[in-house]
């Protein structure tokens, strides 16, 4: 696979190589103008119409309409794949091609399998026979069926069972010590990491278990979870605990009800509501936003009832509405977390408290004003200088809707309000919403969105997209798919965190914002496989169009018979593509 070393991999190799030395190697070529002009390779001709731009990094052929760039020559006239193309090119031009990256992709698939094993060995231990881990789940009340659906296990309390287990397998130690499943103590022995503990797989979105977290069984020091450490393969921030079981249900559902921890959503599941995820115990980052955003636009946040969990949903607020999400917030009433008022109000109780969450900007109003008593001047004064805070970021409508209302409740005059609104120069300036871009070069075409929509959530897919390159035309479009490649090449799955690591922050809400509304419903193979058909489709139209004018002027110029016999040929061969796409002649 291409190497990145910096900007991107494939414009770096087409960046190093001209295509009128690659072409021109094995296609004899002249200079014509500022071209350079020879015998088409791709179909049968004699008058040369086959056009080497060296300007703009092209070839055409006038005579059959095969063109592209040079990696697309490559493909096409060695019949390679895309990779197999820029390896070639590569190889054969003395830029450095580095095959680390095809060693990391086997390393990550090596670390996927490692967990999966792991994941695998852990719920044996739960399931097969008594163990303290399954009973301090069933003392939670937890079902056999949930603890399957989640892969729930149990770690013993050996110092190194699940570790001979791995090696019994052929793992090496330095594996297991990244993926923070064993550690090398002070004896320069291997000890397993989770020791006595509940284990929670945490599976992304294609289906990998990328860590773990452990729950404490018996009260002592311990830490009460123990999660695995960041490595090639788990980063907090670009993961959702549970997503991967829940995504469908919160599509159903229209939103995503947004938890702290692992046991919130297992049992919030088990009673009923599985539109759930959880944050892994750290606050919201972005790259989580834009996730949640490829299946829902609406989130709720329940988190612990606790002034952690409330100082996290307000925060969690200023991450989540930038990236366009609508959120509510609310908290249980009764008990700690979601949890335990599920267990005793069951999903009727939990969900009749959901329906009246606050909107965001309400929940931030009604926070603002907790240890302030504004029946006393001084303390309105306080809570309308931080409503004014607030406020002073939302639209004008919203703010027309709010100001009242805290007019009313606060007897206080409207442009009162407004002119505190207004006065900011006691204020550091509020950062200004970003305004959505609207340029023309971040833009999707419809097609094109759904393609990129498809491959984010089927990564595998990208291999599709390799043998028809060409699908993407916007240069935005064209971005994503370069990053796809490598991405794909590098780590073999990916999903919308990564692709928004490599974008700029306009270019990944650009993204966001062209995605929003696409719905693939599990269809996205199909969606894909159509989407390159109507793309070959109107390509083979243009083609034809084409042709068609090229005949025109046959008739009238002296391009002879034989040309016009070449172009009824094309053009008949064109005609049958058509209708093997499903158009009509
Ligand atoms: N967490 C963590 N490490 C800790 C404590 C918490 O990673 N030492 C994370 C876990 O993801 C946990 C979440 O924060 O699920 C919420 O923590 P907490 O509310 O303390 O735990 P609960 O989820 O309520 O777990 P339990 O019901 O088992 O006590
Ligand atoms: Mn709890």
């Amino acid at each position: 696979m291409v190497q990145r070393t910096s900007g991107s991999g494939v414009e770096d190799l087409k960046s190093q190589l001209n295509i009128v030395d690659v072409i021109g190697r094995v296609v004899p070529l002249k200079r014509a103008g500022s071209n350079y002009k020879g015998v088409c390779p791709f179909h049968n001709e004699k008058t040369p119409s086959f056009v080497v731009s060296d300007q703009k990094q092209i070839y055409t052929c006038f005579g059959c309409g095969a063109s592209g760039d040079v990696i697309g020559f490559t493909m096409k006239y060695y019949n390679l794949d895309f990779m197999e193309a820029c390896e070639k090119l590569g190889r054969e031009n003395g830029i450095e091609v580095n095959f680390a990256k095809s060693d990391n992709n086997k390393d990550k698939a090596r670390l996927y399998e490692i967990n999966r094993e792991a994941a695998r060995f852990f719920y044996k231990a739960l399931t097969e026979k008594a163990n303290p881990g399954y009973t301090y789940m069933k003392k939670r009340g937890m079902e056999d069926a949930i603890l399957k659906k989640f892969g729930i296990g149990y770690a013993d309390r050996e110092w190194d069972s699940l570790y001979k287990h791995l090696k019994s397998k052929g793992y090496e130690d330095k594996d297991l010590i990244d993926l923070g499943l064993a550690s090398r103590g002070k004896d320069g022995k291997i000890y397993d990491k989770f020791r006595h503990r509940v284990i929670f797989p945490i599976i992304n979105t294609s289906g990998k278990v990328i860590g773990f977290g452990g729950r404490r069984i018996d009260d002592n020091d311990n830490p009460k979870y123990l999660n695995s450490p960041e490595n090639a393969i788990f980063q907090k921030k670009n993961n959702l605990y549970a997503l991967n079981t829940t995504k469908q249900e919160i599509g159903r559902e229209g939103n995503a009800i947004l938890v702290e921890g692992y046991m919130d959503v297992i049992s919030l599941y088990q009673h009923g509501v599985k539109n759930v995820a959880a944050s892994l115990g750290t606050a919201l980052t972005e790259n989580q936003a834009r996730l949640l955003k490829r299946y829902t636009g609406n989130v709720i946040l329940c988190y612990d009832a606790d002034n952690a969990g409330i100082n996290a949903a307000l925060r969690g607020v200023d991450i989540l509405v930038p990236q366009g999400l609508k959120v509510k917030v609310f908290h249980v009433t009764d008990g700690k977390d979601p949890d335990e008022y599920a267990k005793t109000h069951g999903k009727e109780g939990f969900m009749k408290l959901a329906k009246d969450a606050s909107p965001a900007v309400q929940y931030k109003l009604d926070s603002a004003m907790k240890g302030l008593d504004v029946s006393k001047d001084d303390e309105k004064l306080e809570y309308i200088r931080k409503a004014a805070d607030i406020l002073r970021r939302l639209s004008p409508v919203e703010m027309d809707i709010y100001v009242r209302s805290l007019a009313e409740n606060l007897k206080v005059s409207e442009r009162a309000i407004l002119a505190e609104i207004e006065s900011e120069s006691n204020k550091p300036p509020e950062p200004v919403r970003r305004q959505t871009d609207e340029s023309t070069d971040l833009k999707l075409s419809p097609l094109e969105g759904n393609v990129i929509s498809a491959i984010l959530t089927n990564p595998d897919l990208t291999e599709q997209l390799f043998e028809d390159p060409g699908v993407m035309e916007s240069p935005f479009a064209k971005k994503i798919e370069n990053l796809f490649f490598e991405l794909f090449g590098s780590k073999g799955e990916f999903d919308i965190g990564d692709l928004n690591d490599r974008l700029d922050p306009e270019e990944s809400q650009a993204l966001t914002r062209e995605l929003n509304g696409i719905i693939l419903a599990g269809k996205e193979e199909d969606i894909l496989r159509e989407s390159i058909d109507k793309w070959k489709l109107s390509n083979l139209r243009k083609r034809e169009k084409d042709i068609v004018n090229k005949m025109d002027l046959a008739d009238e110029s002296d391009m002879g018979q034989e040309m016009l016999e070449s172009l009824t040929r094309e053009l008949m061969n064109i005609q049958k593509e058509i209708k093997k796409y499903g158009g009509k002649e």
